[in-house]
């Protein structure tokens, strides 16, 4: 009889509902029963709650982040080097409006030499989803088994998949549970469930953008620090080496924001070319490139990675990469040879600026609502997406405009489907007679050193 068996759910859960920590053991007691079904869901529910109610600490979320790693399959920390003697670095995003940074870092760091296996989630509330974005290639497959997961990362340097059923399944059930039950918004379930899926994939290294501004989930400024902080401290103490970018999203990443018209923007980048709007998107993907390419240990400093990664812009080795890899999961790169050609949304509508001025400021969330409603998104979990859906910008903060000049062109599956998303665009685009005050792309870095010094002046988790 294992140790974890001796141990009963009742006395977990009274014990934390009584406000006391739980050791490790009884933790990963939780989790196993969450991945095996052998602990019935109203005691997982009445678990969730105690644990929002009455907080994790610091140890607690670390023992509940390994135990959730642990609860199936798993690539080890050893594995990519032995298998390609390369180091594994994934990016992780806590999700934006026309966030689409994961196109152009994985094929980067992959083409300068790191196994890049990363797990993508689909749209989330306001957010869009790596996968949906994938999906709009004709063909190409985000359900891999692990098997050909590694395949294709031997092959071509990266893979993008979906969680498999096999991953981390105490976040699934977990994660169906925490939606029911009103215990979504806790930073440490939070931390918890993101890690344990990121880090089954054997990474030795983590690079995290954690979004502020109007289009974030955390918008304080405040708040978006201690869930960085919180993720780096407990990824390195589960052995990965994190880092943390606080990262502006108050307003769209670039200049797309939708399922096809995302990946063309990226592979307009990749191919070297400066689309005008879209030079916040190609900063911030060169430098979460240039932090992944250290940790992966081709170069010495994150601003030596960013030069690698520049270069392998220049030299088409990150678009070679890249197509290489939407080959291998049977996608069909021709639609790139001419992406407007492809492109066939349902109804396009232009919306005119309805006065000149400057685009002062740009309600991000407002303007992910819009997007999922041409059709791009989903209403019900499960719902199709449309992948010649979304919205295009033609100026973002700090543009001066004229009065009739394009702001954003709308695409959306039928003519009903642009009324909803231009209502909203006029609403949340605000144009006022003087420029904005300008925001740093980046906030703030959190390395190990740092995100423990924070977690510790503000008093832990
Ligand atoms: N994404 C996750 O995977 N888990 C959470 O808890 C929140 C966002």
């Amino acid at each position: 009889m294992s140790d974890a068996a001796q141990l009963h759910m009742i006395d977990i859960l009274r014990k934390k509902r009584d406000g006391a920590a739980l050791d490790a053991r009884e933790i990963a007691f939780v989790a196993a029963g969450a991945a095996d079904g052998s602990i019935p869901a109203d005691q997982l529910a009445a678990w969730l709650m105690a644990a929002w109610i009455r907080g994790l600490s610091l140890d607690e979320i670390r023992a509940l982040t390994v135990a959730m790693r642990d609860s199936g399959e798993k690539f080890d920390e050893e594995f990519w080097g032995a298998r390609l003697g390369k180091r594994a670095v994934d990016k992780h995003s806590t999700g934006g409006v026309g966030d689409k940074t994961s196109f152009l870092v994985a094929p980067l760091a992959a083409a300068c030499g790191v196994a890049v296996p990363m797990i993508s989630g689909r749209a989330l509330g306001h957010t869009g989803g790596t996968l949906d974005k994938l999906e709009a290639i004709p063909g190409y497959r985000t359900a891999l088994t692990l098997a050909e997961f590694e395949e294709v990362i031997a092959k071509c340097g990266a893979s993008i998949i979906g969680q498999t059923d096999q991953l981390a399944p105490a976040d699934r059930a977990l994660y169906a549970l925490r939606d029911r039950t009103g215990t979504v918004e806790s930073p440490g379930l939070i931390c918890a469930s993101i890690l344990s899926k990121k880090l089954a994939a054997g990474l030795d290294g983590l690079v995290l953008d954690v979004k502020t501004g109007s289009g974030a989930f955390l918008r304080q400024r405040e708040d978006a620090e201690h869930l960085a902080a919180l993720m780096v401290a407990t990824a390195e103490a589960a052995g990965t080496r994190t880092v943390a970018l606080l990262t502006d999203m108050g307003q769209p990443l670039g200049r797309a924001a939708g399922n096809f018209i995302e990946l063309a923007e990226c592979v307009e980048l990749l191919r070297g070319e400066r689309p005008a709007y879209s030079g916040d998107l190609r900063e911030l993907s060169l430098i979460l490139a240039g932090f992944m390419i250290h940790l992966g240990g081709k170069a010495e400093t994150p601003d030596a990675g960013y030069r690698l990664a520049e270069a392998a812009v220049a030299d088409g080795s990150a678009l070679a990469v890249f197509f290489k890899m939407i080959d291998a999961q049977g996608g069909d790169v021709a639609v790139f040879d001419d992406p407007a050609a492809f492109h066939k949304p349902g109804a396009t509508a232009v919306v005119e600026a309805w006065e000149s001025g400057f685009v002062a400021e740009m309600d991000t969330t407002a303007l992910g609502w819009a997007v999922q409603r041409t059709g791009a998104g989903r209403e019900k979990a499960g719902e199709p997406v449309d992948a010649h859906a979304g919205i295009l910008f033609h100026a973002k903060r700090g543009a001066r405009v004229e009065r009739g000049e394009p702001l954003a062109t709308i695409y959306a599956t039928t003519a009903e489907r642009l009324v909803e998303p231009e209502e909203i665009l006029r609403k949340a685009i605000r144009i006022a007679n003087g420029p904005p005050v300008p925001v740093d792309l980046i906030a703030d870095v959190f390395t190990r050193e740092t995100a423990e010094e924070l977690l510790a002046a503000r008093g832990g988790v």
